[in-house]
Order: structure tokens, then C-alpha cells, then sequence
């Protein structure tokens, strides 16, 4: 969940820390720092609380600061509070060994106590500290080497890491390991980098190295290598991103969320290209064939947040076109249930960082149990791209906000495809339909684009919900799977408090909450379900709420109920998610922005979360 960047290379190193840690804010913002070393000088270490903006005012946006070498780290508190002393680089006593660090490390306390007896002090309630003079410990005990310190501490310490380290005896040096914490190493000429995610060095390199679990990297100027815990050299390809720098930047876009909101068209428009190819799903490139789908009885969707979300939405739309049973379900869940799952079933585990620590334990468990296992995954590389037997790549390119919008609708696209397909492969479809739903997708990019279209009537009503103090969502089917992703939108980013219910639920316990003013958002565009949710509706109303709704064009006898109507253009009911999605992601932003808050960096939230 923090954010860790390396440089050691030609450049003056500050800025570069500073730049990239900028672009990894999104994982972690309660405090920041650099380590940075000019030759064989003293290594200098800046650190403050708050958000990175403090370090870059102290520094001159690192330009006070000079060395070729250094680290750095933007922090989100797990052990120890938030202030300039726990923040990261930490270092031995004596300067030796100095490192930051993502994760969290279960047996700190142990350790601690260990080390304690060897006459260690400790200075800060992180377990990076323990870290730092574990590694500290064995090099001075065993030898000056920082491979072989660094394995010894590998072996002890327990929970997950990614650690980048820099030893006194190494100027120019950097060393990183890593264990269920993602790092990643660019090359560009005579400068190397590490970091928690690409965007932070997409402006250098495209160019990187995926450092494997329970390895360890020595990096040089314009040089990586990389070893096994038994200090054995082991060889790596270059695999280049083909995300564009661009992407990771906010153009003229006041945040990255809106920004990523106005991408969704095109990355849409790109998921779906990059599996459609002469009017035909193709799964080549996942390498998911017929007969595996014709085989499958049984399918189970793990996730967390916004992606448990799209699972919730694609049950819906895979059980109304194919025979399998399909389950949802919490990764946090998931790993830890005792149940035995079908042999004839497959695992999609959907995550736009690849790296959710629940997500990736939930993929393992199944594969455990000898289970197929498909990723639904953005960043290409990922923990989870790399340990899934299939890995369906959205397109969404970078995402910056905490909050999701793009990841999400691509995310959705991606299993309307993967639901199309199993029903054709499994002979479930007929032709006709197989084509005219293949086309209604096709359709989602530019009826998201006329929703975006129309966003001033959504910011007219936005400005009135700021002194809101409670909202429910209510839907019923596909409209309910979205009233649970509004609903997180708005609580995540305006600090509302909002829960969504199947609006059959409402009688049996929210309704007693409805008072006058409460908000109600009705998501309304399930033909089929419209009327019931209609009377729900008039409930909720009848005991004082304010009630907006979203429903499909033509459907204009909600304006009686509703005190604001917004309308999606017409679609297959079964892909209405997609559609009816964006103006509740539009009126998140714009309550948020409305009350004065930071939409990109909500508080005590980070968009990657890869402990538990
Ligand atoms: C965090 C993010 C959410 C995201 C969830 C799962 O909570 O803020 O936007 O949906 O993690 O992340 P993943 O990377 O696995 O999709």
C-alpha cells in the first residue's frame, strides 16, 4: 500500500524519487521520505509528515538535495502512527544499512525482541526498523555482504515485503527483495529504477524486470541483476509496457479521477478490440478454449471492492445466458472458507492492480485445490496475471484515482465477453444472438460517451446533496449490482454514509432508517424488475425521502416519483451496468469536489491494498 522508488543511474536522484513518488501517492499519503547518496558521502535522509508536497517544498522539489543514489517512500501507515520519525527510509543506528519498505512483517515483534538482545535499540514503533537491523545484524555478523544479509533476513522474517536497501560499504548500490509486495525494475541507458508500480517510472523507461517472490536484485547504474535466496544469479527477460506516459498524467483534467471517468469510451472501445476480431470472440490470447468452457459446471467470481462489484453484476449476466452456476465472492472470505470447491469449476478472480493481497490468496487457494483458475487483470505483469492459469488483460492503462471508474467499466466489458463466450462455446446461444449481443457491446463505448455528454445536469444536482448526511442505493438484479458500486463511489470519496440494498430488501429493516431528506438513488433499468422497484420507490418517498433515479430512455413515468431523473440511452437490459454506472460515478466526483475534498486521494484509503 506504500509507495517505494529507487534510482541510482547519472541523474541527480532527488527528483526522480520525487517525480515518481508523486505518480504513487494513490498507494499511501500520510507521510514521505528520501535517502539519497552523492558518491561515498554520508547519505542524507528527509522525511515528513503529511503529504508528499511537504518533502518536495522542503527539498526544492529535491533540487537541495544532491547524490546520483537514493530511495524513497510514500507511506501509509500500518505499524506505528503517522509522523516524520516512523516514516520511511529508516536506518541502522551506525548509517550502515538504510531501506524502506511495503508490506508488513507478522513476526516484527519476535524479531524486535531478537535483536534487542544483541543490543539493537529501537527508536520507532515500525516493523521496517526491525527490518532495516535484522539485515543490519547479519551482515555484521556473517559477512560484509548485502546478498547474503539479505537472504538470512528473507528467511526470518515473516509476512510480506518489498524492500529496497542501500548499505554504506555500496555507494551507487541498491538492493531489493521482495515477497506478496509488488516492485518492479526499469532499465534506460545508464540509469536503473525500482518501484511499487509502473506509472512511477513510465516518464524514464518502458523497459522492466518483474522481480519474482523470495528473490533479490542488485541494482547498478544502468545494470540489474538478480538472485535466487541461495545467492544463485538468475537470468530475466526485459518486457516492455506498452502503457503511454501520457496516461499517467492529468492533463488538463483538474483530477485523475475525472480524467479517468472521460477515458472509459476508449478503453472500453480497446477491451473490447483487443478479444473481438472479425465480428468473433477470440480467447486466443488467453488461451481459454471451447472444450475447457464446455467442461466447466461451475464458476466462482473472487474479488474485493469495486471488482467484487463487477462480479456481482456479471453473475446476473452469465447465469441468464449460460447453464453454469455462478457464485460470488469476497476474496477476504474466500481464502479462509473450508469448503471443497467443484473440480469441474474455474476461479475469475478480477483485479485492476493484479496485487490485492486477498485476491492473490484466494487465486492460490484454488490453485491449491487443483481448480482452474482465470485473472481478470490490469496491470500486465502483476502477481495475479503471473499466477493465473488465464489472464484476460483489460485495457484500461494506468489508474491513478483511489476511487476506480475505468478499471471497473472495463473490468464489466471483459466479463460481458468472457459470459458471450462461454454461452456460444457451451452451444447455449443461438447465432442471431450471439451476433446482436456481440453489437449491443459494441455500442457501450459511444452511450457512454452522450452520459458524459450530459454531465452538467448531474453537477446541477450534485451541489445539492453535499449536506447530506445518509444515502441508499436500491435496485433490483444487474440495477441492485450497481447501486453497490454507487453507493462505495460516494461513501469512499465524499464521506457519506451510503449502503446499497436489493430493493426488495428495504422492508426488511433500511426503511426504518428513511426519515425526511434522507437520499435514495434508484437505479431503475431492468424492464422486467422496473415496477417493483417503482413501488419501492414511492415507500421510501411517502416517508420523506429525496429520491433520484436512473433509468433508460423512455422511461420517463419515474419523473413522477423521482425529484431528479437521469436517463441512459436504450440497451440490452443484460449490459445496462455498464451504461448506468457513469452518472453515479459523475455524481460522486462532484460531490466530493463540492465539499471541498481531494477526490483522487480519499482519506485512509489506498488504491492498492496488498496486505491484509
Ligand atoms: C481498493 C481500491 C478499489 C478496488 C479494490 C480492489 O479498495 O480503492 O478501487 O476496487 O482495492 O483492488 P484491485 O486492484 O484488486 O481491483
Amino acid at each position: 500500500m506504500c509507495g517505494i522508488v529507487g534510482f541510482t543511474g547519472t541523474k541527480q536522484a532527488a527528483p526522480v524519487l520525487l517525480d515518481g513518488l508523486s505518480k504513487l501517492e494513490y498507494r499511501g499519503y500520510d507521510s514521505a521520505g528520501i535517502a539519497v547518496r552523492d558518491g561515498e558521502s554520508e547519505t542524507e535522509i528527509i522525511k515528513e509528515k503529511g503529504k508528499l508536497k511537504n518533502l518536495q517544498e522542503m527539498t526544492d522539489n529535491g533540487k537541495a538535495v544532491k547524490g546520483c543514489c537514493g530511495i524513497g517512500h510514500t507511506r501509509w501507515a500500518t505499524h506505528g502512527e503517522p509522523s516524520a520519525l516512523n516514516a520511511h527510509p529508516h536506518s541502522s543506528d551506525d548509517g550502515n544499512v538504510i531501506a524502506v519498505h511495503n508490506g508488513i512483517i507478522e513476526n516484527y515483534q519476535e524479531l524486535r525482541e531478537k535483536l534487542m538482545k544483541h543490543g539493537y535499540v529501537f527508536h520507532t514503533q515500525t516493523d521496517t526498523e526491525v527490518a532495516v537491523k535484522l539485515i543490519d545484524y547479519y551482515y555484521k555478523k556473517y559477512a560484509p555482504l548485502p546478498i547474503e544479509a539479505i537472504a538470512r533476513s528473507m528467511v526470518r522474517i515473516r509476512g510480506s515485503y518489498a524492500l529496497c536497501v542501500m548499505f554504506k560499504d555500496y555507494p551507487g548500490e541498491i538492493y531489493c527483495a521482495r515477497k506478496d509486495s509488488p516492485m518492479i525494475i526499469g532499465v534506460s541507458g545508464e540509469d536503473t529504477f525500482v518501484a511499487s508500480d509502473v506509472p512511477a517510472i513510465l516518464k524514464y523507461t518502458r523497459n522492466v524486470y518483474y522481480i519474482g517472490n523470495m528473490e533479490i536484485a542488485k541494482l547498478e547504474q544502468g545494470k540489474a541483476t538478480f538472485f535466487t535466496i541461495d545467492s544463485e544469479e538468475i537470468q530475466k527477460p526485459l518486457t516492455e509496457i506498452k502503457w503511454d506516459a501520457k496516461s499517467a498524467d492529468k492533463g488538463n483534467f483538474e483530477h485523475f479521477m475525472l480524467k479517468e471517468i472521460y477515458e472509459q469510451p476508449n478503453v472500453i472501445r480497446e477491451t473490447i478490440d483487443s478479444v473481438v476480431k472479425d465480428g468473433k470472440i477470440s480467447f486466443d490470447t488467453i488461451n481459454l478454449t471451447d472444450e475447457e468452457m464446455q467442461q466447466i459446471e461451475q464458476v466462482y467470481i473472487v474479488a474485493c471492492g469495486s471488482a467484487y462489484h463487477v462480479g456481482v453484476d456479471l453473475q446476473y449476466v452469465m447465469e441468464s445466458l449460460t447453464s453454469l452456476q455462478v457464485r460470488v465472492e469476497l476474496a477476504s472470505e474466500f481464502r479462509y472458507r473450508k469448503m471443497t470447491l467443484n473440480k469441474k469449476s474455474i476461479v475469475i478472480v478480477i483485479s485492476q492492480s493484479g496485487e490485492t493481497a486477498d485476491t492473490l490468496e484466494a487465486l492460490r487457494s484454488a490453485k491449491n485445490q487443483g481448480i482452474k483458475t482465470l485473472g481478470i487483470v490490469n496491470v500486465v505483469g502483476s502477481s495475479i496475471a503471473r499466477e493465473a492459469d488465464n489472464v484476460f488483460y483489460t485495457q484500461a492503462g494506468p489508474e491513478i484515482a483511489v476511487a476506480t471508474t475505468k478499471a471497473y467499466s472495463t473490468q464489466l466489458v471483459a466479463g460481458y465477453l468472457l459470459s458471450l463466450q462461454f454461452a456460444k462455446a457451451r452451444n447455449e446461444i443461438e447465432e442471431c444472438r450471439y451476433q446482436a449481443l456481440l453489437e449491443e457491446i459494441y455500442t457501450i463505448p459511444d452511450k457512454v460517451e452522450r452520459i458524459l455528454e450530459d454531465k452538467e445536469r448531474l453537477q446541477w444536482y450534485s451541489a445539492k446533496l453535499i449536506n447530506i448526511g445518509d444515502a441508499f442505493f436500491i435496485g433490483r438484479g444487474i440495477d441492485y449490482a450497481i447501486g453497490l458500486e454507487g453507493s462505495l463511489k460516494l461513501k469512499e470519496i465524499s464521506y457519506i454514509h451510503s449502503e446499497a440494498y436489493a430493493a426488495g430488501e428495504l422492508k426488511h429493516g433500511p426503511i426504518s432508517l428513511i426519515e425526511n431528506g434522507t437520499l435514495v438513488i434508484s437505479i431503475a433499468t431492468q424492464d422486467t424488475l422496473i415496477e417493483k422497484t417503482v413501488s419501492n420507490m414511492a415507500e421510501v418517498k411517502s416517508r420523506g425521502a429525496k429520491l433520484m433515479a436512473v433509468t433508460t430512455a423512455g422511461n420517463y413515468f419515474l419523473e413522477d416519483t423521482a425529484e431528479f431523473t437521469c436517463y441512459i440511452p436504450k440497451i440490452d437490459p443484460l449490459f445496462a451496468g455498464s451504461l448506468s454506472v457513469i452518472p453515479l460515478q459523475l455524481l460522486s466526483y462532484y460531490v466530493s469536489i463540492g465539499k471541498g475534498f481531494d477526490a483522487d486521494k480519499p482519506r485512509n484509503l489506498a488504491k492498492s491494498v496488498t496486505v491484509e
